[in-house]
């Protein structure tokens, strides 16, 4: 349990940004609360072959990368409809709606899998934040995103609103488009409090050891969505 706590807290402190600072410039980072439209980007699966939101798994954890080759995202079908329209607010309170999922059911969202405390992050060999379908006894909850960093939790099917924890804004939301001709689903831009200037500048280093030179190009005219158990070597559960 010791040795757990251990290797929990080094690695957090290895996946999220450090300090005051860090704080101080996502703040100075964020963006405002209109929608920021990037390249359109068709989502596919691992065969290259676009990805249908009829073949979207059903409460899975699937990651793709977006707007940027290093900024990762999470890729969700609850289920069900989520709320529409929703209300929400960045940490320096600019307000912005949140207009609900997409596809046949309304049912399926993307949000930037970079936490709005400290930015942890799915890497190739860890991650700390991701989709929870089981109730965590940690929590209590279930069907959250939950960072174990230091345990912020947040609605999908309510735009990523706060439910616990220091974050202080919800993730910044992937806007998304259903052709339903083709069931063809495209990554158009973001929504809400984008921290990817200060993503940037806090990892650096880490990103150009995954990325090279690539961390901060466009993601490019598809992306790949895959599981986040096939991205990320381990899951903390923090449970
Ligand atoms: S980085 Fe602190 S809760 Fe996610």
């Amino acid at each position: 349990m010791q040795r757990r706590g251990f290797l929990i807290g080094c690695a957090a402190a290895a996946a999220a940004a450090d300090g005051a600072a860090l704080m101080q410039a996502a703040e100075a980072a964020t963006a405002g609360a209109t929608p920021h439209a990037y390249p359109r980007a068709q989502l596919v699966g691992a065969d290259g072959r676009a990805l249908r939101a009829a073949d979207v798994p059903v409460r899975r954890n699937l990651l793709f990368h977006y707007p940027y080759v290093g900024t990762p995202a999470f890729l969700l079908n609850l289920g069900r409809p989520t709320r529409r329209d929703v209300a929400l607010s960045t940490s320096r309170r600019e307000r912005y709606t949140w207009e609900g999922g997409v596809g046949p059911q309304r049912s399926i969202v993307a949000f930037s899998a970079i936490c709005a405390h400290r930015m942890a992050y799915p890497t190739r060999e860890i991650s700390f934040i991701s989709y929870r379908d089981e109730t965590s006894p940690v929590s209590g909850r279930g069907q959250v995103i939950h960072c174990c960093s230091e345990h912020s939790q947040y609605d999908p099917a309510d735009g990523a609103r706060v439910l616990a924890g220091p974050a202080t804004q919800p993730l910044a939301a992937i806007l998304l488009e259903h052709d339903p001709a083709s069931d063809a689903l495209f990554a158009v831009g973001t929504l809400g409090g984008e921290l990817f200037d200060a993503f940037f500048g806090s990892f650096a280093m880490k990103l150009s050891l995954e990325y090279g030179s690539r961390a901060r190009e466009p993601a490019g005219a598809i992306t790949a969505v895959q599981p986040i158990e096939t991205y990320c070597r381990q899951l903390m559960r923090c449970a």
